[in-house]
């Protein structure tokens, strides 16, 4: 198979949105849909069903025939450089990780041939769950379908949905606000542990996420039900958390499998990690940081790491936080550990795009000597990307946003900000 074309997801992965609603993968712009076009859900459909409708079928047969399915433009949209990575590439690595423990792509590529598309004995293998949109937090750079919390912190405010635009180049309503009073609880509703039943013994991977995962409780009865898949010597379950919770249990229920990620959420450090994700604190999350650097510590399973999403608001302070990840004594962060995001939409009310490009060089300087102090290619990878990036010609956007955010949120202090954007 051509590389540059295919990708193995649509042969062994389903995605869960936090509605409930089936894709391929998180990237996917489907969803998938019955034959009489009604999207399907986990509330209404088995995984089983989807796995097999005449959709799944129809990107089955367009990879194997070397076309470019058009609901994949995401992934397609995302590879622009020889560098660049995307849903599918990181699939196709993945894949090969899965290849290395027994799983053949190979038998699922030739039954999909030989059947018109579809797979009856080979199953979907690789998930990623996302478990409702209930959450504690309403992170800026985050939005309503995937956080209740953002519903439940402004109207506690009494500020209207329309009025958080942070800047004016952001045009209320948006899209990505549409979500706001919408509460994706249906974890609670269908048993959520059931959602896998069907190919329990063939699963290798789970990326179980949110929402925050964690604050869930029917979460831990999936984890232990996964338990009792035949294939738990080879399952990897991956838990993404902003780390503001330890939950006991779900620790407890992490015990026997081949390997366990625990992704802390983390983007700063101190009063930045307040503004970005807030209502949190940031001693509180250091605490939970540390706790869960001793447990991936002391099981031989368990790897701990850092996902980072940068955004107009700690920009400036990337550099020293993962310094920090990386230089404190009881952290001892390994920067293959760190992963990254980087928020570039004009329509992101925190987007990268109205940094001004006066404060660009200053930062690069500092990833530059970051680099060859840590020689990790995050900063590389960054700077990378900092080079494709439509900076904003002066200041007004970013104190716009300053203003606005001290305006919906008097407690928090940002001094930091000012003093370099005011520059
Ligand atoms: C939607 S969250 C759900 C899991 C959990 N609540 C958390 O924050 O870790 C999944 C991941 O998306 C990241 N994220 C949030 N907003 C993002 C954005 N605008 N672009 C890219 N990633 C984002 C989060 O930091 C987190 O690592
Ligand atoms: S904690 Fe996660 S899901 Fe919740 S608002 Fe923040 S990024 Fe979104």
């Amino acid at each position: 198979m051509n590389s540059d074309k295919f990708c193995p997801m649509p042969f062994g992965s389903m995605h869960v949105d936090p509605d409930g609603k089936i894709y391929i993968c998180c990237s996917d712009r489907g969803p998938i849909v019955d034959d009489y076009n009604n999207v399907m859900n986990v509330q209404t459909h088995s995984l089983r069903e989807a796995w097999n409708s005449k959709h799944y079928q129809k990107i089955r047969l367009e990879f194997l025939s070397g076309q470019k399915p058009a609901s994949c433009v995401e992934c397609w949209n995302s590879e622009v450089g020889d560098s660049s990575t995307s849903t599918r590439t990181s699939a196709i690595e993945r894949y090969e990780k899965f290849e290395n423990i027994g799983y053949r792509l190979n038998d699922a590529i030739n039954e999909a041939k030989e059947n018109n598309g579809i797979l009856i004995n080979s199953s979907a293998i690789d998930y990623q769950v996302m478990s409702g949109n209930l959450c504690n937090l309403a992170c800026k750079m985050c939005f309503p379908s995937y956080s209740n919390g953002w519903t439940k912190f402004y109207t506690s405010r009494n500020i209207d949905v329309n009025d958080i635009t942070y800047h004016s180049s952001v045009k209320m309503p948006s899209k990505l606000y549409e979500d706001f009073n919408k509460e994706y609880n249906w974890p609670k509703k269908t048993t959520i542990q059931n959602i896998l039943q069907d190919d329990l013994d063939n699963i290798y991977f789970l990326n179980l996420t949110g929402g925050e995962p964690t604050i869930l409780p029917e979460n831990i009865n999936l984890i232990n039900n996964l338990k009792k898949s035949k294939n738990i010597n080879k399952l990897e379950l991956c838990i993404i958390t902003n780390t503001t919770n330890i939950n006991k249990k779900l620790l407890d229920a992490l015990d026997g499998f081949y390997k366990i990620t625990i992704v802390s959420s983390l983007d700063a450090m101190d009063e930045i990690a307040n503004i970005q994700r807030s209502p949190s604190n940031w001693s509180q999350i250091y605490n939970n940081l540390l706790t869960l650097r001793q447990f991936s510590y002391y099981k031989s399973n368990v790897s701990h790491g850092v996902n980072t999403v940068i955004t107009a608001l700690n920009l400036h302070h990337i550099g020293s936080f993962w310094d920090f990840l990386v230089s404190t004594k009881d952290l001892k962060m390994n920067p293959s550990m760190i992963s990254v995001a980087v928020v570039v939409n004009k329509d992101y009310p925190v987007g990268l795009e109205i940094v001004p490009r006066s404060a660009i060089a200053k930062i690069k300087e500092e990833f530059q000597k970051k680099l060859s102090l840590h020689n990790s290619e995050i900063y590389k990878n960054v700077m990378d990307y900092f080079d494709n990036i439509d900076w904003a010609n002066d200041n007004t956007l970013m104190l716009e946003m300053l203003d606005n955010i001290q305006k919906y949120h008097p407690e928090h202090n940002i001094k930091e900000l000012y003093k370099i954007y005011y520059e």
